[in-house]
């Protein structure tokens, strides 16, 4: 599996070839490969390489295997959903095949599905999330949720690669996404490549640029969406859809159906603490005293009376939100 080294952009474009399940792992761990869709579509790419290298000529045998590849990969960021659900749709793929052999061939042929999928499900969720965009419009968004966080195009700057390419005049406004930097390294290397215009700020920079009209609408990726329209998202989302309401601009979440959890609810879900040294050290250097405790939430919690609106592939989604997800994705 070729993926691109997001931990090393923006300085190089460098790409990375990965031939075993506990590779793959390791690189969404480290966020080498990161974004919701991203992960889903190579956790299911880990289990398929499992297959692919098992020497197993036994059905049951082959499954227990990538059953065990799966747990690995499973227990590697507990937030984002695609990576369950990448990992369940192959898995039951494999289960329907009746010999070893047809379990390689369809777990290859499902992964391959998922890839050229992703792409289209985000052009298609981006073309639905035009709609919304007005020709001058300037567009905040958090982390990255492009086309380095998908197989390709993107969901939140999805919607504005679409409303690009309808000709109309876009701005986004993206703040540095403080620990790991994912607006300013990735979302602005993404939009600059494609010569889209952007802005960074410093995340702290949200609620004044809000403030001074600078913001016309706000959209947001998703690493998942419960049935109850909660999001969980890259952390500082929450404070940016609080701050949205208070100047009354529009706050949309932009997501595949894959993001979608339709079996659980907010209380339900575990919001991934990462490592200390992301806040402890800049580009190396400690900024912060020794002994000094560190909290590290990846993620946040949007409710849903902060949420306007959903773009999804299958359609918008307006309030009320636990009746229409329902409604919309099945
Ligand atoms: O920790 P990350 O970089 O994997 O988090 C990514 C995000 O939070 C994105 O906003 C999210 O995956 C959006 S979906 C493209």
């Amino acid at each position: 599996m070729k993926m691109i080294d997001q931990t090393a952009l923006p300085t190089r474009l460098a790409f990375v070839t990965y031939t075993r399940p506990e590779q793959i792992a390791e690189a969404i761990r480290n966020m080498v490969i990161r974004g919701a869709p991203a992960i889903g579509v190579a956790a299911a790419m880990g289990v398929a390489l499992a297959a692919f290298r098992s020497k197993s000529k036994d059905r049951s045998e082959l499954l227990k295997e990538l059953e065990r590849s799966a747990s690995m990969i499973r227990s590697t960021r507990p937030t984002a959903v695609n990576l369950f659900w990448g990992i369940d749709r192959v898995l039951k793929v494999a289960r329907s095949a009746k010999s070893a052999a047809d379990v390689k061939e369809v777990v290859a042929k499902e992964v391959k599905k998922m890839e050229e999928d992703d792409i289209e499900t985000n052009k298609r969720l981006g073309q639905i999330g035009s709609n919304l965009i007005e020709n001058g419009d300037a567009v905040l968004t958090q982390c990255n949720a492009g086309a380095l966080a998908t197989v390709g195009y993107g969901t939140a700057l999805g919607v504005v690669r679409a409303a690009v390419k309808q000709k109309k005049l876009v701005k986004v406004i993206v703040p540095e996404t403080r620990p790991a930097l994912q607006g300013a390294r990735l979302t602005a290397y993404e939009l600059e490549t494609d010569g889209i215009d952007c802005t960074v700020i410093a995340d702290t920079a949200v609620g004044h640029v809000l403030s001074i009209g600078r913001v016309d609408k706000v959209i947001v990726g998703a690493d998942r969406i419960t049935r109850d329209g909660y999001l969980f998202n890259k952390i500082g989302t929450y404070q940016m859809a609080v701050l949205a309401d208070r100047h009354r601009v529009p706050f949309y979440t932009a997501a595949p159906f894959s993001s979608f959890d339709l079996s659980q609810t907010h209380e339900q879900v575990t919001i991934e603490e990462r490592k200390f040294d992301e806040v402890v050290y800049v580009r190396g250097k400690r900024i912060v005293p020794r002994g000094v405790p560190i909290f590290n939430p990846a993620f946040d919690m949007t409710p849903p009376e902060l949420v306007t609106a959903m773009v999804s592939d299958k359609g918008l989604i307006e309030r009320p939100f636990e009746e229409n997800i329902a409604k919309v994705i099945s």
